[in-house]
């Protein structure tokens, strides 16, 4: 079988934006606690920071991370994780069901950030709180000095913040979230939160939660309903979408990357709408602020009995094989395809929690699967996101119907181009020629290919090189490039 895609960099989408390489650690699981931070580990840094994890991050090429929740921030209170940690509480994290103590906060998430080259992106509590708490987190972080809060940031031996990203709470639309709301519930609050945080900072950016997935029996109005109270304070919408397998159907788990094709879509028009309603010229963008594949491990909210409190507990840890990573890399084209919109992405998790970064406590790091596609999208899309043609067979799937077998999407940057493929057939291997005579390039710098023979081989702590990129079987004459792409393959390549 054979597919044809045709590449020309006049045909361009939007500027890369580094920000969709952007990822996420919640106060969940092992997230931060033996995950990013783990006082006694061998690689402990002075701040308590896993070197290992840190490097790591660094290869990832992470942009930027979202902290502290997800659906923990809800019920948070961030002056708890401030300022010496003698004095700090220890709490009840209701919506993870596990007990908070509050060693890591604000305080060391922005040293950490700083070691690890990220930006901060701060989500607020408008879950339990409002906006009083958030313009005094905000006072806290941002606010140069001279008033009450960003004194005790100064005494706390700390300069301004500059956080610029902040988002509007978290997944209120859904029933199990803290302070769950109603769209006209949230959408107040957020426009008064947002308006008057614009008092203090006229240009931060700002996301108004959309919903928590596509599959939310108010999506749509909620984001009709929240955007018609917020346009004119916010920036962007978020978006949370979550793939999985766990009914078996693999066609449709490896077609996720349709389904959020029409999600972004959907949320794009929904906001224009808005937009048009309200005579604006202004474009709300997208935040799709937490997005991977999530479905071995469902344990949300407690692992044993209901009076069991743990610190840190194991939650969510899936162990992620081949064909999830071919899954992500094919999200990752999707994200970048829609440049023009989507302006935030952080794959939600970092460390153990649905992660690309496993870490056992006192014990090694390693990389699952899932986080080669991102990386090595993250170190090679530059540029230009180009507009494609691609002619592929396709495949049956259950839940989206006949979708092509092969996507793809490129980048252009001063004479490389970069190309992302996806054979999302799970029988058929695609042989793919790809015209890219109008680029100039001639040369095939690097290929690499994330596929298996066994398409559930996963990493471990004993196997953790089980998975890693292979070369991809590519050749270039002629201004035409030809791969071939085994079924279930994810492969980039870099041309100048
Ligand atoms: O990432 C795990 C959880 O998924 C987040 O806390 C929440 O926002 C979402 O439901």
């Amino acid at each position: 079988t054979s597919a044809r895609i045709i590449i020309d960099p006049v045909f361009t989408v939007a500027p890369v934006n580094r920000r969709t390489f952007g990822t996420f650690v919640e106060h969940m699981g092992r997230c931060v606690y033996t995950g990013i931070y783990e006082p006694g580990h061998a690689t402990a840094d002075e701040d308590g920071f896993r070197k290992d994890v840190l490097e790591l991050t660094r290869e990832l090429g992470v942009s930027v991370v979202r902290y502290p929740g997800g659906n923990f921030v809800s019920g948070y209170r961030w002056e708890d994780g401030v300022g010496p940690r003698e004095g700090r509480p220890r709490r009840l994290d209701l919506a993870w069901h596990s007990v908070e103590t509050n060693e890591f906060g604000l305080d060391e998430f922005i040293t950490w950030c700083a070691k690890a080259g990220v930006e901060p992106m701060m989500a607020l509590n408008l879950g339990t709180r409002g906006v009083q708490e958030a313009l005094d987190l905000q006072e806290y972080s941002n606010h140069r000095g001279g008033t009450a809060l960003s004194d005790l940031r100064e005494q706390h031996g700390a300069s301004p913040y500059g956080i610029k990203l902040w988002c509007l709470g978290n997944e209120l639309d859904g029933p199990w979230q803290i302070g769950h709301k109603t769209a006209a519930e949230y959408g107040r609050l957020a426009a008064e939160t947002a308006r008057t945080m614009r008092m203090i900072e006229p240009d931060l950016e700002l996301v108004a939660c959309g919903s928590s997935s596509s599959q939310m029996p108010t999506f749509g109005t909620w984001e009709r309903e929240v955007l018609r109270e917020t346009y004119q304070f916010v920036d962007y919408i978020s978006c949370h979408a979550y793939y999985g397998n766990d009914d078996g159907d693999t066609a449709s788990f490896l077609a996720s990357a349709v389904n959020m094709d029409h999600f972004i879509d959907a949320v794009t028009a929904t906001a224009d709408h808005v937009g048009a309603e309200l005579k604006s010229s202004k474009k709300i963008g997208i935040s799709f602020d937490e997005w991977n594949v999530w479905y071995k491990d469902r344990s949300r909210l407690t692992d044993g009995p209901h009076d069991q409190w743990e610190v840190a507990p194991r939650r969510i840890e899936d162990e992620y094989n081949v064909t999830d990573a071919v899954v992500v890399g094919n999200l990752l084209i999707s994200l970048l395809r829609h440049s023009d919109r989507v302006a935030v992405a952080c794959l939600a998790q970092l460390a153990n929690v649905i992660a690309p970064i496993m870490t056992e406590p006192n014990g090694p790091a390693w990389r699952q699967p899932t986080f080669h596609p991102f990386a090595i999208t993250s170190r090679l899309a530059s540029g230009q996101v180009l507009r494609l043609e691609t002619d592929s067979p396709t495949v049956s799937t259950a839940k989206y119907g006949d979708v092509p077998a092969v996507d793809a999407v490129a980048t252009y940057s001063e004479g490389e181009l970069a190309v992302f493929l996806v054979n999302r057939s799970s029988e058929d291997t695609i042989d793919v020629t790809v015209d890219v005579s109008r680029s100039g390039v001639t040369t095939i710098q690097e290929g690499v290919m994330v596929h298996d023979a066994d398409p559930l081989a996963t990493n471990s702590a004993e196997h953790p090189d089980r998975i890693t990129p292979k070369p991809a079987d590519s050749r270039l004459q002629d201004g035409q490039l030809t791969v071939t792409l085994p079924a279930i393959s994810w492969v980039a390549l870099r041309l100048s």
